[in-house]
């Protein structure tokens, strides 16, 4: 429960700065976690359950972590999200996504 209203806390707090430099994933966290934190409120699930619909040369876990640790123009990047934690979110994401044809 503590958990739970912990996480509806940061997630409010990252909305109002949407600023990822904040987020630091702990050791309790998972991919999934880290997901449901970080990424959701940009990258929400489709109605499939996917999240992504990936270039199948963009579809392994070193363009996501690269993603992760880098952004993009739109997209902020995380520095707080370490290579550990960065695979396991990374392998979370891939097992929710799909690769184009
Ligand atoms: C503030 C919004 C925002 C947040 C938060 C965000 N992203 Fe993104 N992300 C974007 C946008 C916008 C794009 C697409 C435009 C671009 O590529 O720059 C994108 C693109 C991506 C892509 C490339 C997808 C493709 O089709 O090639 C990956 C992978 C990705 N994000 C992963 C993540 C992960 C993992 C997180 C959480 C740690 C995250 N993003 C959090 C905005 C966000």
């Amino acid at each position: 429960m503590k958990t739970i209203s912990l996480l509806v806390i940061t997630t409010a707090l990252l909305s109002l700065n949407a600023c990822s430099k904040d987020y630091s994933p702990s050791e309790k966290d998972t991919g999934e976690s880290m997901y449901q934190t970080a990424c959701v409120n940009c990258h929400k699930k489709d109605e499939k359950g996917m999240i992504f619909t990936l270039d199948r040369e963009n579809s392994n876990v070193n363009y996501i972590k690269k993603r992760i640790a880098e952004g993009s123009m739109r997209m902020p990047k995380f520095p707080n999200i370490n290579a550990e934690q960065a695979q396991q979110l990374g392998d979370y994401i891939l097992k929710n996504s799909t690769v184009k044809n």
